[in-house]
């Protein structure tokens, strides 16, 4: 089979036309919606493959859970978001908006307009970016990509299915997935659950507090998600007990404000007549566990012959958690990093992946890449920690969204945008239960808006 000769060996170095690519994009959520809008404004031309009916990823909210609550069964039916009916965002709407499509509050029907609002709204304003952007007429809705391979010419084959119709193939020039990665369960190991009478599901798997009703619940975790569910399910259930790692010694006990939560520290055991023990030594009799226990990112479509691999939840080797060096710039991930602002971080890696796919921005030759990454694995080891936490950003964020910043040639994060997020952060952690309705930090709301108005003009 004869391969097409890559553009850029015909062109003269004197050339400095930008090269417009074929490229997939796999998923509709955020990700791949702002991933589509940066490569179509570089020229690029797009697919975005979408297996669910309309855009927005995760943030499509279903009723419906997978057939096997705990998310074990490899065969199981599988619902893509992992929202809860009375979900609002833990971040403000000005810090989680992309940089220049404000998340403005809208008054009348249907809509939202509180600072945190409900999960609905953060639908619509996906929505009405895509409408925006025109990004509608670039996916292909029910339309899943089974397989995503190289072939003999170092292009991407993909092979989609959508209901109705076979499988079908394509060569793509460069892949990018954006496909999220809060759907696979992540479970940890008690010892005795398997002889345990009691039920158990995934937080993935909850949506409302009815099925709770005087039932007295073990919840494990202690993310923003386990908090929420803690609180929601206490409304109706008999007792609500979480097991947290790292837990302050005088925080253990009962929850304050609340009279029938308690926190504990880890599970040591489960036992067959429903009993729950925990290391603390204290026990209980418990009906229900809810793992709110984390995800694994999970790529059941991608073969690139061991060049990426998912280790321990590690995403890599990868380039600042977007290129695999060794098949750079034709594979990238939009949206591994966690503990982040997410959308503006999504916007920064696809104008960076645009730029560099159209030989508008460099990128450093395979071997530095691969260096590069040597040496951030070795950091994370000297400071001893586990692979698990490579895509944990939190505080290491600005630096990040900077650097790819600078490298795009567009302006750094908005001050307003970090000290937001962190005075947010502060306050849910103090304030579990008021912090999306009492808040201090107005004056960087007004900052946000003249920053808005000011990208806007
Ligand atoms: C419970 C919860 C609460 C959160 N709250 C907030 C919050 O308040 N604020 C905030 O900013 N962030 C929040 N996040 C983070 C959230 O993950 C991001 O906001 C963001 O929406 C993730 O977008 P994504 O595009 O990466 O993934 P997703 O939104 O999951 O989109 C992935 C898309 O890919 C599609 N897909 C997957 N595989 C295939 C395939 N093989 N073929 C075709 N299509 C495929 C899926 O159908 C889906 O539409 C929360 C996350 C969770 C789990
Ligand atoms: C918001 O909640 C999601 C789901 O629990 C979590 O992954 C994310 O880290 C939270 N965001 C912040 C900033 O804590």
């Amino acid at each position: 089979m004869a391969c097409e000769v890559p553009i850029k060996s015909m062109m003269s170095s004197a050339v400095t036309l930008l090269t417009p690519r074929h490229v997939a994009v796999i998923g509709a959520g955020a990700a791949g919606l702002v991933a589509a809008r940066e490569l179509r404004r570089e020229g690029h031309r797009v697919v975005v493959f979408e297996k669910g009916e309309e855009v927005g990823g995760m943030w499509v909210y279903s009723p419906e859970v997978d057939s096997d609550p705990l998310g074990l069964e490899a065969k199981r039916r599988l619902v893509h978001s992992s929202l809860y009916d009375s979900l609002r965002t833990n971040l403000s709407r000005e810090s989680m908006s992309f940089r220049d499509y404000p998340f403005r509050r809208r008054e009348g029907k249907g809509r939202d307009s509180r600072r945190f609002p409900g999960h609905r709204e953060v639908l619509l304003y996906l929505q009405d970016f895509a409408a925006e952007f025109e990004i509608g007429e670039l996916v292909r809705f029910g339309t899943e990509v089974l397989f995503a391979g190289l072939d003999q010419c170092g292009k991407w084959r993909l092979t989609s299915t959508s209901p109705h119709t076979h499988p079908v193939d394509e060569i793509y020039d460069a892949l990018i997935i954006c496909n999220g990665h809060y759907v696979q369960p992540r479970l940890p190991h008690i010892p005795g659950i398997n002889a345990w009478p009691g039920k158990q599901m995934h937080s993935h798997n909850y949506r409302t507090p009815e099925p709770f009703q005087d039932q007295v619940v073990v919840l494990i975790g202690s993310s923003a998600s386990a908090v929420d569910i803690s609180r929601d399910i206490a409304t109706v259930a008999k007792e609500v007990h979480i097991a947290a790692r790292s837990v302050e010694e005088d925080k253990l006990g009962k929850v304050p404000g609340h009279e029938n939560m308690w926190l504990h520290s880890m599970i040591d055991s489960v036992h067959e007549d429903g009993t729950v023990v925990f290391q603390d030594g204290n026990a209980v009799g418990a009906d229900f566990i809810i793992h709110c226990t984390g995800y694994k990112y999970d790529f059941p479509f991608l073969e690139t012959n061991g060049e990426v691999t998912v280790d321990d939840n590690r995403v890599g080797p990868l380039y600042k958690h977007v290129f695999p060096p060794a098949l750079a710039p034709w594979l990238s991930f939009v949206g591994l990093p966690w503990k982040v602002a997410p959308f503006s971080l999504f916007e920064l890696q696809s104008k960076w992946i645009a730029g560099i796919l159209s030989n508008r921005i460099a990128l450093p030759s395979k071997e530095e890449m691969a260096k590069d990454v040597d040496a951030f694995y070795s950091s994370l080891e000297a400071s001893g920690t586990p692979k698990r936490y490579t895509h944990n950003m939190g505080i290491l964020q600005w630096d990040y969204n900077n650097w790819i910043a600078d490298q795009c040639g567009v302006p750094s994060i908005e001050e307003w945008r970090r000290q937001m997020y962190i005075a947010t952060s502060k306050n849910r952690v103090l304030r579990p239960e008021s912090y999306r309705d009492e808040w201090d930090d107005d004056d960087l709301v007004l900052q946000a808006q003249q920053d808005f108005a000011n990208y806007l003009t």
